[in-house]
């Protein structure tokens, strides 16, 4: 039995995703970028999208936003909810780098317990969170969605950071602390992880 199912068996094909890491020249892997609304987390993802493309790379964001217009539609703020989107993203970035993409994710993913359970369903290594550090004070002077000031006057209710907890990650592989001065630019940062990568091969 798998879940709810019952006589379902795994399917092998013969190509595999080493084949199509030699095809592509590269390694599938999952970049997981957490951290509370407006700390940059989408910009973020895009600058390292913009940086490994331009190296010749394959990607694909799965940002916590835009999955919401999709297949997690059906998902709300509740605690329940957001682990379960947490729990799909997990599932779908580990699909992406299966297929030998390097898989950006970005969302706020607040339960230390979902992120490290989609960390588990990667090989060694293969998984790489990157925590975006930027303290609730400034996410909220930013408040680039006016969100906080909804949340802070009682109009949206359980929003990270003000009534909804945000646990941070005690072993992220990459911490950034950008500042919105000089040497946090998006395109530094996402040098930053690239970095990371070509370091850990
Ligand atoms: S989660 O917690 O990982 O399931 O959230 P995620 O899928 O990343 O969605 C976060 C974006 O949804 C908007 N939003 C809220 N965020 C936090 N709490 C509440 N209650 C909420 N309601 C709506 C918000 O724009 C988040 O976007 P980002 O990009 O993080 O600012």
């Amino acid at each position: 039995n798998v879940g709810n199912s019952t006589n379902i068996l795994w399917h092998k094909c013969s190509v595999e995703k080493v084949d199509r890491q030699e095809l592509l020249q590269q390694k599938g892997c999952v970049i997981w970028i957490t951290g509370l609304s407006g700390s940059g987390k989408s910009t973020l993802a895009c600058a390292l999208c913009q940086g490994l493309h331009a190296r010749g790379k394959l990607t694909y964001v799965l940002d916590g936003d835009n999955v919401r217009h999709g297949l997690n539609r059906d998902l709300s703020f509740k605690s329940e909810d957001r682990a379960e989107n947490i729990r799909r993203i997990g599932e779908v970035a580990k699909l992406f780098a299966d297929a030998g993409v390097i898989c950006i994710a970005c969302l706020i993913s607040p339960y230390r317990k979902d992120r490290d359970a989609c960390r588990d369903l990667l090989p060694e290594g293969a998984f790489i969170e990157v925590f975006m550090d930027v303290p609730l004070q400034i996410c909220e002077a930013r408040d680039p969605k006016g969100l906080y000031k909804l949340a802070r006057a009682g109009k949206i209710k359980g929003f990270t950071g003000i009534d909804d907890p945000y646990e941070p990650p005690l072993n992220s592989e990459i911490v950034l602390q950008p500042n919105d001065g000089p040497g946090g630019s998006p395109k530094e940062l996402a040098e930053i992880v690239i970095s990371f990568l070509d370091k850990n091969g």
